[in-house]
């Protein structure tokens, strides 16, 4: 199902960890990183890989908000909502992007180019609000910001 050099590099990652189950993250974001999101046959292929169950692997590849077990956009836009956020503008944030991009909290650009994610707490109050284009942390946000950044992501 994978290049055999993607095997090679999952069967790295497994051995890095003790017990098979727990490389289950990592394997994941790395199959992640190749199809763009897990989708079924993705999963089964992992709990193959792990010798864990498939309700095993969906039920990890659901709890984390940056694993997707639907097909998601190009780019995945993750905007915090806990409280910092919350009081620092974090709803004129969403109000702007959900505005700007047409598109509502969790669903996809009709042209495939963002998803629009809500995140809990990115470890980063202190510089509220905050969102990650990507995996990449964007701090202290104002709506012209995140216009310029949605500028360079296109
Ligand atoms: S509340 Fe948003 S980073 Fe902590």
């Amino acid at each position: 199902m994978f290049p055999d050099e993607l095997v090679a590099e999952l069967e790295e990652i497994r051995s890095c960890f003790p017990v098979a189950k727990a490389a289950m993250v990592p394997v994941l974001r790395r199959v992640q990183e190749d199809r763009g999101w897990i989708d079924p046959e993705a999963r089964d292929w992992v709990a193959e890989f792990l010798s864990v169950t498939k309700m095993e692997v969906h039920e990890v590849a659901t709890f984390y908000p940056m694993l997707y077990t639907e097909p998601v956009g190009k780019h995945v836009i993750h905007v915090c909502r806990t409280l910092s956020c919350d009081v620092c503008g974090a709803r004129e944030l969403w109000a702007h992007l959900e505005k700007k991009l047409k598109v509502e909290r969790g669903g996809t650009t009709e042209d495939g180019r963002f998803t629009l994610k809500s995140a809990e707490c990115l470890a980063s109050c202190g510089t509220a609000p905050v969102m990650l284009i990507d995996n990449e942390r964007h701090e202290n946000l104002s709506l012209a910001e995140v216009d310029k950044l949605l500028e360079a992501t296109k």
